[in-house]
Protein backbone atom coordinates (compact mmCIF):
# COMPACT_ATOMS: atom_id res chain seq x y z
CA UNK A 1 0.00 0.00 0.00
CA UNK A 2 0.85 3.30 -0.12
CA UNK A 3 2.88 5.24 2.83
CA UNK A 4 2.20 8.66 4.07
CA UNK A 5 4.92 11.27 3.78
CA UNK A 6 5.55 11.47 7.76
CA UNK A 7 6.04 14.61 8.60
CA UNK A 8 3.06 15.43 6.97
CA UNK A 9 1.13 13.38 9.12
CA UNK A 10 3.17 14.72 12.08
CA UNK A 11 1.67 18.16 10.82
CA UNK A 12 -1.83 17.03 10.73
CA UNK A 13 -1.60 15.28 14.55
CA UNK A 14 -0.37 18.52 15.60
CA UNK A 15 -3.51 19.99 13.98
CA UNK A 16 -6.03 18.00 14.86
CA UNK A 17 -4.69 17.10 18.13
CA UNK A 18 -5.76 13.21 17.17
CA UNK A 19 -3.39 10.35 16.83
CA UNK A 20 -3.41 10.03 13.10
CA UNK A 21 -3.68 6.68 11.42
CA UNK A 22 -2.92 5.64 8.31
CA UNK A 23 -6.01 4.13 6.41
CA UNK A 24 -5.90 1.20 4.06
CA UNK A 25 -8.28 -1.05 2.66
CA UNK A 26 -6.20 -4.65 3.27
CA UNK A 27 -3.90 -4.27 6.59
CA UNK A 28 -6.05 -5.91 9.62
CA UNK A 29 -4.30 -4.00 12.34
CA UNK A 30 -2.56 -1.26 13.27
CA UNK A 31 1.30 -1.73 13.13
CA UNK A 32 4.39 0.01 13.50
CA UNK A 33 3.45 2.50 10.73
CA UNK A 34 -0.25 3.27 12.07
CA UNK A 35 -1.68 1.57 9.27
CA UNK A 36 -4.89 0.38 10.34
CA UNK A 37 -7.97 -1.49 8.59
CA UNK A 38 -10.16 1.50 7.61
CA UNK A 39 -12.93 -1.04 8.75
CA UNK A 40 -11.99 -1.17 12.66
CA UNK A 41 -12.52 2.62 12.74
CA UNK A 42 -16.08 2.54 12.42
CA UNK A 43 -17.57 5.27 14.81
CA UNK A 44 -14.03 6.17 16.37
CA UNK A 45 -13.79 9.61 14.69
CA UNK A 46 -13.72 11.46 18.00
CA UNK A 47 -10.81 9.57 18.02
CA UNK A 48 -8.73 9.04 15.20
CA UNK A 49 -8.18 11.16 12.35
CA UNK A 50 -7.13 9.10 9.10
CA UNK A 51 -4.85 10.32 6.70
CA UNK A 52 -5.38 7.67 3.42
CA UNK A 53 -2.32 7.72 0.73
CA UNK A 54 -3.05 8.53 -2.36
CA UNK A 55 -3.05 5.52 -4.10
CA UNK A 56 -5.21 4.28 -1.83
CA UNK A 57 -7.78 6.72 -3.29
CA UNK A 58 -11.31 5.01 -4.47
CA UNK A 59 -14.93 5.39 -4.30
CA UNK A 60 -15.11 2.18 -2.74
CA UNK A 61 -12.91 3.59 0.27
CA UNK A 62 -14.28 6.99 0.41
CA UNK A 63 -17.66 5.26 1.36
CA UNK A 64 -16.37 3.13 3.91
CA UNK A 65 -14.83 6.31 5.55
CA UNK A 66 -17.84 8.57 4.87
CA UNK A 67 -20.08 5.06 6.16
CA UNK A 68 -17.98 5.21 9.44
CA UNK A 69 -19.03 8.81 10.33
CA UNK A 70 -16.00 10.62 9.50
CA UNK A 71 -16.15 14.06 7.74
CA UNK A 72 -13.72 14.72 5.44
CA UNK A 73 -11.01 17.17 6.42
CA UNK A 74 -12.32 17.63 9.63
CA UNK A 75 -11.45 14.04 11.06
CA UNK A 76 -9.84 12.44 7.54
CA UNK A 77 -8.10 13.38 4.06
CA UNK A 78 -6.33 11.94 1.50
CA UNK A 79 -3.12 12.51 1.70
CA UNK A 80 -1.81 13.86 -2.23
CA UNK A 81 -5.94 14.30 -3.22
CA UNK A 82 -6.79 17.40 -0.52
CA UNK A 83 -3.91 19.18 -2.47
CA UNK A 84 -6.51 20.07 -4.88
CA UNK A 85 -8.49 21.84 -2.61
CA UNK A 86 -5.77 23.68 -1.24
CA UNK A 87 -5.21 25.60 -4.04
CA UNK A 88 -8.50 26.85 -3.43
CA UNK A 89 -8.12 27.07 0.35
CA UNK A 90 -5.67 29.25 0.84
CA UNK A 91 -6.34 29.05 4.76
CA UNK A 92 -5.37 25.43 4.10
CA UNK A 93 -2.30 26.52 2.89
CA UNK A 94 -1.08 28.14 5.17
CA UNK A 95 -2.59 26.12 8.10
CA UNK A 96 -0.26 23.12 6.70
CA UNK A 97 2.56 25.08 7.00
CA UNK A 98 2.97 26.34 3.03
CA UNK A 99 3.62 29.77 1.63
CA UNK A 100 3.67 31.11 -1.57
CA UNK A 101 5.91 34.85 -2.13
CA UNK A 102 5.14 36.96 -4.90
CA UNK A 103 2.92 36.23 -6.97
CA UNK A 104 1.99 33.05 -9.00
CA UNK A 105 2.90 33.76 -12.48
CA UNK A 106 0.12 33.18 -14.87
CA UNK A 107 0.00 29.58 -16.01
CA UNK A 108 1.55 28.26 -13.43
CA UNK A 109 -0.76 26.16 -11.25
CA UNK A 110 0.96 25.47 -7.74
CA UNK A 111 0.06 22.24 -5.72
CA UNK A 112 0.71 21.30 -2.05
CA UNK A 113 0.84 17.60 -1.36
CA UNK A 114 2.53 18.14 2.13
CA UNK A 115 3.51 20.68 4.70
CA UNK A 116 6.32 23.30 5.31
CA UNK A 117 7.17 24.51 1.58
CA UNK A 118 7.68 27.63 0.57
CA UNK A 119 7.51 28.60 -3.38
CA UNK A 120 8.76 31.89 -4.13
CA UNK A 121 8.27 33.74 -7.73
CA UNK A 122 10.04 36.61 -8.87
CA UNK A 123 8.69 39.31 -11.24
CA UNK A 124 8.67 39.13 -14.87
CA UNK A 125 8.45 35.22 -15.35
CA UNK A 126 7.23 34.20 -18.28
CA UNK A 127 5.40 30.84 -19.00
CA UNK A 128 5.33 29.76 -22.20
CA UNK A 129 3.31 26.71 -21.60
CA UNK A 130 1.10 25.74 -18.92
CA UNK A 131 2.99 24.13 -15.98
CA UNK A 132 2.20 22.39 -12.73
CA UNK A 133 4.54 22.77 -9.66
CA UNK A 134 3.27 19.83 -7.21
CA UNK A 135 5.86 19.78 -4.19
CA UNK A 136 5.89 17.41 -1.07
CA UNK A 137 7.20 18.34 2.20
CA UNK A 138 9.89 20.94 3.65
CA UNK A 139 10.61 21.94 -0.05
CA UNK A 140 12.25 25.42 -0.96
CA UNK A 141 11.85 26.53 -4.45
CA UNK A 142 13.00 29.80 -5.77
CA UNK A 143 12.45 31.06 -9.12
CA UNK A 144 14.12 34.69 -9.82
CA UNK A 145 13.07 37.50 -11.83
CA UNK A 146 12.76 37.60 -15.72
CA UNK A 147 12.63 33.76 -15.68
CA UNK A 148 11.34 32.09 -19.23
CA UNK A 149 9.96 28.64 -18.77
CA UNK A 150 8.45 26.78 -21.57
CA UNK A 151 7.60 22.50 -21.48
CA UNK A 152 9.06 22.26 -17.80
CA UNK A 153 8.34 19.19 -15.48
CA UNK A 154 9.82 19.34 -12.13
CA UNK A 155 9.32 16.93 -9.64
CA UNK A 156 9.93 17.48 -5.75
CA UNK A 157 10.59 14.47 -3.36
CA UNK A 158 10.69 15.62 0.54
CA UNK A 159 13.38 18.16 2.02
CA UNK A 160 14.68 19.33 -0.98
CA UNK A 161 16.11 22.74 -2.23
CA UNK A 162 15.70 24.36 -5.61
CA UNK A 163 16.71 27.68 -6.93
CA UNK A 164 16.62 29.30 -10.24
CA UNK A 165 18.53 32.58 -11.30
CA UNK A 166 17.72 35.52 -12.70
CA UNK A 167 16.73 35.68 -16.30
CA UNK A 168 17.46 31.83 -16.13
CA UNK A 169 15.57 29.62 -19.39
CA UNK A 170 14.10 26.11 -18.36
CA UNK A 171 12.88 23.58 -20.74
CA UNK A 172 13.33 20.16 -19.80
CA UNK A 173 12.59 17.77 -16.81
CA UNK A 174 13.98 17.81 -13.15
CA UNK A 175 13.47 15.53 -10.21
CA UNK A 176 14.85 16.52 -6.86
CA UNK A 177 15.41 13.20 -5.03
CA UNK A 178 14.85 13.05 -1.36
CA UNK A 179 17.20 15.32 0.68
CA UNK A 180 19.17 16.94 -2.76
CA UNK A 181 19.21 20.21 -4.18
CA UNK A 182 19.43 22.20 -7.33
CA UNK A 183 20.66 25.11 -8.22
CA UNK A 184 20.29 26.69 -11.13
CA UNK A 185 22.19 30.37 -11.70
CA UNK A 186 21.86 33.40 -13.36
CA UNK A 187 21.37 33.51 -17.16
CA UNK A 188 21.08 29.45 -17.65
CA UNK A 189 19.52 28.48 -20.74
CA UNK A 190 18.58 24.63 -20.74
CA UNK A 191 16.49 23.84 -23.47
CA UNK A 192 13.88 21.30 -24.17
CA UNK A 193 13.94 17.37 -23.27
CA UNK A 194 17.12 17.99 -20.80
CA UNK A 195 16.62 15.53 -17.82
CA UNK A 196 18.30 16.36 -14.25
CA UNK A 197 18.30 13.93 -12.06
CA UNK A 198 19.53 14.21 -8.51
CA UNK A 199 19.88 11.16 -6.55
CA UNK A 200 19.34 11.47 -2.58
CA UNK A 201 21.04 13.68 -0.39
CA UNK A 202 23.28 15.63 -3.29
CA UNK A 203 23.36 18.30 -5.43
CA UNK A 204 23.35 19.79 -8.79
CA UNK A 205 25.07 23.15 -9.81
CA UNK A 206 24.59 24.68 -12.89
CA UNK A 207 26.68 27.62 -12.49
CA UNK A 208 25.69 31.18 -14.47
CA UNK A 209 25.91 31.68 -17.75
CA UNK A 210 25.93 27.89 -19.01
CA UNK A 211 24.12 26.49 -21.52
CA UNK A 212 22.57 22.66 -21.73
CA UNK A 213 21.70 21.63 -25.26
CA UNK A 214 18.83 19.56 -26.15
CA UNK A 215 18.21 16.34 -25.03
CA UNK A 216 21.27 15.45 -23.03
CA UNK A 217 21.18 14.75 -19.00
CA UNK A 218 23.04 15.23 -16.03
CA UNK A 219 22.63 11.82 -13.61
CA UNK A 220 23.21 12.07 -10.38
CA UNK A 221 22.15 8.74 -9.03
CA UNK A 222 23.01 5.32 -10.36
CA UNK A 223 19.46 4.72 -9.07
CA UNK A 224 19.84 0.91 -8.07
CA UNK A 225 22.20 -0.93 -5.80
CA UNK A 226 24.68 -4.01 -7.53
CA UNK A 227 25.91 -6.84 -5.54
CA UNK A 228 28.56 -9.02 -6.51
CA UNK A 229 27.08 -12.90 -5.98
CA UNK A 230 31.28 -13.84 -5.72
CA UNK A 231 32.32 -11.67 -3.15
CA UNK A 232 28.94 -11.35 -1.72
CA UNK A 233 29.06 -7.35 -1.41
CA UNK A 234 27.58 -4.82 -2.73
CA UNK A 235 30.07 -3.49 -5.84
CA UNK A 236 28.35 0.26 -5.46
CA UNK A 237 27.51 2.42 -2.82
CA UNK A 238 24.14 4.24 -2.94
CA UNK A 239 25.30 6.76 0.00
CA UNK A 240 27.94 8.14 -2.16
CA UNK A 241 28.55 11.23 -2.85
CA UNK A 242 27.35 12.18 -6.23
CA UNK A 243 27.32 16.40 -6.87
CA UNK A 244 27.46 17.07 -10.17
CA UNK A 245 28.99 20.76 -10.89
CA UNK A 246 28.54 22.51 -13.81
CA UNK A 247 30.86 25.92 -12.93
CA UNK A 248 30.38 29.48 -14.60
CA UNK A 249 29.64 29.77 -18.26
CA UNK A 250 29.93 25.87 -19.61
CA UNK A 251 28.61 25.07 -22.73
CA UNK A 252 27.01 21.01 -22.83
CA UNK A 253 26.49 20.06 -26.25
CA UNK A 254 23.32 18.64 -27.32
CA UNK A 255 22.57 14.80 -26.63
CA UNK A 256 25.45 14.84 -23.76
CA UNK A 257 25.77 12.95 -20.77
CA UNK A 258 27.11 13.70 -17.57
CA UNK A 259 27.85 11.43 -14.34
CA UNK A 260 27.47 11.36 -11.08
CA UNK A 261 30.71 13.10 -9.45
CA UNK A 262 31.39 15.28 -12.36
CA UNK A 263 33.06 18.84 -12.24
CA UNK A 264 33.07 20.60 -15.52
CA UNK A 265 35.49 23.51 -14.93
CA UNK A 266 34.42 27.46 -15.35
CA UNK A 267 34.20 28.06 -19.61
CA UNK A 268 34.51 24.59 -20.89
CA UNK A 269 32.89 23.45 -24.08
CA UNK A 270 31.34 19.92 -24.06
CA UNK A 271 30.40 18.83 -28.02
CA UNK A 272 27.28 17.34 -28.79
CA UNK A 273 26.85 13.38 -27.88
CA UNK A 274 29.32 13.14 -25.39
CA UNK A 275 29.41 11.21 -22.34
CA UNK A 276 31.48 12.69 -19.41
CA UNK A 277 32.24 10.33 -16.67
CA UNK A 278 35.59 12.08 -15.52
CA UNK A 279 36.15 15.93 -13.95
CA UNK A 280 37.04 18.37 -16.96
CA UNK A 281 39.22 21.75 -15.88
CA UNK A 282 38.97 25.25 -16.98
CA UNK A 283 38.04 26.77 -20.22
CA UNK A 284 38.87 22.97 -22.19
CA UNK A 285 37.10 21.59 -25.05
CA UNK A 286 35.76 18.18 -24.74
CA UNK A 287 33.84 15.29 -26.48
CA UNK A 288 33.73 11.69 -27.10
CA UNK A 289 32.15 8.94 -25.23
CA UNK A 290 33.86 9.28 -22.55
CA UNK A 291 34.91 12.67 -23.18
CA UNK A 292 38.72 13.52 -24.24
CA UNK A 293 40.16 17.14 -23.89
CA UNK A 294 40.40 18.08 -27.21
CA UNK A 295 41.69 22.05 -26.64
CA UNK A 296 42.98 23.27 -24.00
CA UNK A 297 42.66 26.95 -23.37
CA UNK A 298 39.70 28.05 -25.71
CA UNK A 299 36.91 30.61 -24.65
CA UNK A 300 33.37 30.76 -26.15
CA UNK A 301 30.70 33.45 -26.52
CA UNK A 302 27.02 33.08 -25.93
CA UNK A 303 25.56 35.65 -28.69
CA UNK A 304 28.41 34.58 -31.26
CA UNK A 305 29.59 37.49 -31.32
CA UNK A 306 33.51 36.86 -30.89
CA UNK A 307 34.88 38.29 -34.18
CA UNK A 308 38.38 38.67 -33.00
CA UNK A 309 40.94 38.54 -30.23
CA UNK A 310 40.32 41.75 -28.69
CA UNK A 311 36.30 40.93 -28.53
CA UNK A 312 36.72 37.98 -26.63
CA UNK A 313 38.31 40.35 -24.20
CA UNK A 314 34.83 41.70 -23.66
CA UNK A 315 33.79 38.27 -21.97
CA UNK A 316 34.39 38.44 -18.23
CA UNK A 317 37.81 37.62 -17.66
CA UNK A 318 36.66 35.27 -15.36
CA UNK A 319 35.71 33.08 -18.53
CA UNK A 320 38.68 33.41 -20.12
CA UNK A 321 41.19 32.28 -18.20
CA UNK A 322 43.77 29.78 -19.70
CA UNK A 323 43.50 26.09 -18.78
CA UNK A 324 44.80 25.09 -15.12
CA UNK A 325 45.23 21.54 -14.51
CA UNK A 326 43.76 19.93 -11.25
C1 LIG B 1 32.84 20.41 -29.86
C2 LIG B 1 32.54 21.46 -30.90
C3 LIG B 1 32.24 22.79 -30.22
C4 LIG B 1 33.78 21.55 -31.78
O1 LIG B 1 33.59 22.53 -32.77
P1 LIG B 1 34.85 22.93 -33.74
O2 LIG B 1 35.96 23.44 -32.92
O3 LIG B 1 34.28 23.84 -34.78
O4 LIG B 1 35.33 21.56 -34.28
P2 LIG B 1 35.20 20.97 -35.75
O5 LIG B 1 33.79 20.90 -36.17
O6 LIG B 1 36.18 21.68 -36.61
O7 LIG B 1 35.71 19.47 -35.52
C5 LIG B 1 37.05 19.16 -35.22
C6 LIG B 1 37.18 17.65 -35.19
O8 LIG B 1 36.47 17.15 -34.05
C7 LIG B 1 35.44 16.25 -34.45
N1 LIG B 1 34.27 16.51 -33.58
C8 LIG B 1 33.67 17.69 -33.37
N2 LIG B 1 32.69 17.56 -32.47
C9 LIG B 1 32.68 16.28 -32.09
C10 LIG B 1 31.89 15.53 -31.18
N3 LIG B 1 30.92 16.11 -30.44
N4 LIG B 1 32.14 14.23 -31.03
C11 LIG B 1 33.14 13.62 -31.73
N5 LIG B 1 33.93 14.29 -32.61
C12 LIG B 1 33.69 15.59 -32.80
C13 LIG B 1 35.18 16.58 -35.90
O9 LIG B 1 34.67 15.49 -36.57
C14 LIG B 1 36.55 16.98 -36.37
O10 LIG B 1 37.28 15.80 -36.60
P3 LIG B 1 38.48 15.74 -37.70
O11 LIG B 1 39.51 16.73 -37.23
O12 LIG B 1 38.95 14.33 -37.66
O13 LIG B 1 37.87 16.14 -38.98
C15 LIG B 1 31.31 21.13 -31.76
O14 LIG B 1 31.59 20.03 -32.59
C16 LIG B 1 30.10 20.78 -30.90
O15 LIG B 1 29.91 19.67 -30.45
N6 LIG B 1 29.23 21.80 -30.68
C17 LIG B 1 28.05 21.63 -29.89
C18 LIG B 1 26.88 21.91 -30.78
C19 LIG B 1 25.61 21.76 -30.02
O16 LIG B 1 25.35 20.77 -29.39
N7 LIG B 1 24.78 22.77 -30.09
C20 LIG B 1 23.49 22.73 -29.46
C21 LIG B 1 23.13 24.03 -28.93
S1 LIG B 1 23.88 24.34 -27.39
Amino acid sequence: MGEVDTAFREKVEELTGKPTVVGSINKKKIDGKNIIDLNLLKGLSEEYYIVVPWLEYSKVNWDRIKNAGYEELTDFLWEKHDYLKYLEDKELIAKYGNKIIGEVPKGISVYFRGCNTTVTFGKNIKVLSKTRLVVTSNNEIKFGNNVTIKHVKLSFKNNTRMTVGNNAILMGFAHINTGSVLEIGDRVKIAERVRILTGINNKITIGKDSQIGSDSMLLGSQGHTIYDMDKKTFTNNMNMSCNITLKDHVWLGCNSYVYLGVTIGTGSIVGFCTMVLKDIPNNCMAFGSPARIIKKNIAWDYDNDIESYESIMNLDSEYRRMTREK
